[in-house]
């Protein structure tokens, strides 16, 4: 029989104790190490040129960016604001900066420059979240993105391509610049534990892929996640998810799903005109109708007649009992999985 390990305070609160021995103990033992390893590990090697081209290859690929962002019409990932001019303030990021930079300048009382505001963006995305968005986005010199500062500069004129012109010397004049560039290189970095989840998570890859696929499993994901072509979409395509997010970004995704709601992804409550009530998030609308998936993992279409109201939910649709039904093993299996998905 299987034996549910723990219940979600002791769970927790062990799983993560755990882990900061492991990374602390690391970053200690292996700190030099570990930096030199990461330094050599960031980035596909070599050179990048500071070209918008160059930049434009990262954004698209190893860098990670097109898992959260599309750009105008290119890309479909929703999970961060859209960077063109189908994005907010109706303006493409290299021309948005500057309305950026203007309310930063009058919140902080320093002076951002667009630039300032593009680095400050990859640097330290959480000091300044846009509306409507939550604190997802990771830092771009630290794992798993870990970009060395050179390819961050060959991004940046890519973005400031978008709707403006690249402007190489504004990144080398940029204060945020160089603080990034201490942060990146300086061994101290939180990123150092870079090599601690290979440690901690002791789980079988293939075993976490089965508890995520088989719909009969205690995890069943795939009911709503899908990974390459498989999978439901009533929650965010994990495809590539770790070549996105940290290990803790995903062990605090499965044990306390409603800390961050991912965007597009907001549950709501539906209000029929028959008195019933459905739960779920809102994957389609037109002028009519509306198509809602649900926690089964299904989605039903409902006109818009039918819907006497509407009522934002705070409780993600992701199950929020896993640690009650997964084992220890279970657990460590689809982490397992999970860093995988790159
Ligand atoms: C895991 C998802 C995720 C990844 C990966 C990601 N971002 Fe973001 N990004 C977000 C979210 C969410 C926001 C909005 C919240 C905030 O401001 O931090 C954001 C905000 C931004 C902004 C500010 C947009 C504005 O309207 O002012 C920029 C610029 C940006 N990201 C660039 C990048 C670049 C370049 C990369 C790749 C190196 C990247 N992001 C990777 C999720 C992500
Ligand atoms: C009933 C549907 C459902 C099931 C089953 C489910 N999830 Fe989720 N999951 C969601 C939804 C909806 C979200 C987005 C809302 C949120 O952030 O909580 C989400 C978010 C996530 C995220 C964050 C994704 C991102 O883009 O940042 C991860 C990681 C995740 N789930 C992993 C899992 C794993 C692993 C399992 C199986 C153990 C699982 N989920 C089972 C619905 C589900």
């Amino acid at each position: 029989m299987r034996r549910p390990f723990l219940r979600v305070a002791t769970f927790t609160v062990v799983f993560l104790a755990v882990y900061c021995y492991v990374v602390v103990a690391l970053s200690n033992i292996a700190g030099e190490k570990a930096r030199v390893e990461k330094e050599k590990a960031a980035f596909i090697g070599g050179a990048v040129e500071a070209t918008p081209e160059a930049g434009e290859n990262i954004f698209w690929g190893k860098g990670a960016c097109h898992t959260c962002h599309s750009i105008g019409g290119r890309g479909s990932a929703i999970r961060g604001p859209n960077l063109g001019e189908s994005g907010p303030l109706g303006l493409p990021i290299g021309a948005r900066a500057m309305k950026r930079a203007e309310e930063r300048t009058k919140q902080t009382g320093k002076t951002y420059s667009p630039t300032d505001y593009l680095v400050e963006s990859l640097m330290e995305p959480d000091v300044y979240l846009v509306e409507g968005f939550s604190k997802l986005m990771p830092v771009a010199w630290r794992p798993p993105i870990a970009l060395r500062p050179d390819a961050i500069r060959a991004v940046i004129t890519y973005l400031q391509s978008t709707g403006g012109s690249a402007d190489l010397a504004s990144i080398d004049q940029s204060p945020f610049f160089s603080q990034l560039q201490a942060l990146a290189s300086s061994g101290k970095a939180q990123g150092s534990a870079a090599a601690a989840p290979k440690l901690l998570v002791s789980g079988e890859a293939e075993a976490g892929r089965e508890l995520f696929f088989n719909a009969d499993s205690p995890a069943a994901c795939a009911k709503c996640h899908r990974v390459g072509d498989k999978g439901g979409n009533v929650g965010p395509e994990l495809t590539n998810i770790a070549a996105a997010q940290p290990l803790e970004y995903l062990i605090e995704s499965i044990l306390e799903p409603n800390k961050v709601i991912v965007k597009g992804f907001e549950p709501v409550m539906v209000q029929m005109k028959g008195g019933q009530l459905l739960t779920g998030v809102i994957k389609k609308e037109s002028s009519e109708m509306i198509e809602i998936g649900d926690s089964q993992g299904q989605t039903q279409k409902i006109a818009k007649g039918e819907i006497v109201e509407r009522v934002p939910q705070k409780t993600s649709l992701m199950p929020g009992n896993f640690s009650d039904i997964l084992t220890v093993k279970d657990f460590h299996d689809l982490l397992a999985y999970l860093q995988t998905l790159k």
